[in-house]
């Protein structure tokens, strides 16, 4: 309770997207605006936290009274996390690339007789996963599920594949409007089951978020 909830607490903060190189002037991306990550930083930060972010490229201000750490990469995105830990709390909002490209080129890549460039992608790390399931993991592992289908039961499946404590889930079809947009629906799974929150603002979730977080960790110090 209190006004400062999560006075004393360390909280980490994964948002935006990765960009993967392919050659000095082309990346591998998903879409992100980094809103809902950056506003949970921040509603973090007004309920006493002491917060780091670790931010992909992303077009948004830095929230106030948070310590940001920008990164491009997936790897980096790693070792940026590893390095901010320990923590009591982790959030996983970032849209992390899944793959990367296996060698990315020095010199651009030049459009010619040659064809378009076939890309050999490899797999980027799970960085929530690989937080969970190590030696400093936090209290409390929050990860966050984009899907376009079947919401509930793909955030129930990963809850267990990436042994996260929860999972929020929300529903990114185009006609939504949550890509890029002010608002979003989500599903809150955790181990006693879903919560299906109403429609409301990111900056509201973040706040519903971090109430619910500092909730369940409660007088766990
Ligand atoms: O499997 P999927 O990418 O849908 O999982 C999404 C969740 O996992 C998000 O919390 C995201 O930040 C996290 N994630 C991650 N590292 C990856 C892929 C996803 O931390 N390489």
């Amino acid at each position: 309770g209190g006004s400062k909830p999560l006075a004393g607490r360390r909280v980490l903060v994964t948002s935006g997207p990765t960009h993967e190189p392919i050659d000095p002037v082309r990346v591998l991306a998903n879409r992100s605006s980094g809103r809902q990550g950056h506003a949970i930083a921040a509603a973090a930060a007004r309920a006493g936290a002491d917060v780091t972010l670790v931010s992909g490229p992303v077009a948004i201000a830095d929230p106030a009274g948070v310590a940001v750490v920008r990164v491009e990469t997936a790897r980096q995105m790693l070792a940026a996390v590893e390095a901010a830990l320990p923590a009591d709390v982790a959030v996983f909002a970032a849209a992390v690339a899944d793959w990367r490209v296996a060698e990315d080129a020095s010199q651009k890549i030049k459009k010619g007789a040659g064809g378009p460039p076939l890309l050999a992608l490899v797999e980027n790390p799970d960085i929530l996963a690989t937080v969970a399931r190590g030696a400093n993991r936090p209290t409390l592992v929050v990860g966050f599920a984009a899907e376009t289908e079947n919401v509930v039961e793909n955030a129930k499946a990963k809850l267990v594949r990436k042994a996260a404590d929860f999972i929020v889930a929300n529903d990114v079809s185009p006609a939504g409007g949550v890509m890029g947009g002010d608002d979003n629906t989500v599903h809150v799974v955790g181990p006693a089951g879903v919560e299906s929150w109403p429609a409301m603002s990111k900056a509201a979730v973040a706040e519903a978020l971090v109430a619910r977080i500092a909730e369940v960790l409660g007088g766990a110090s």
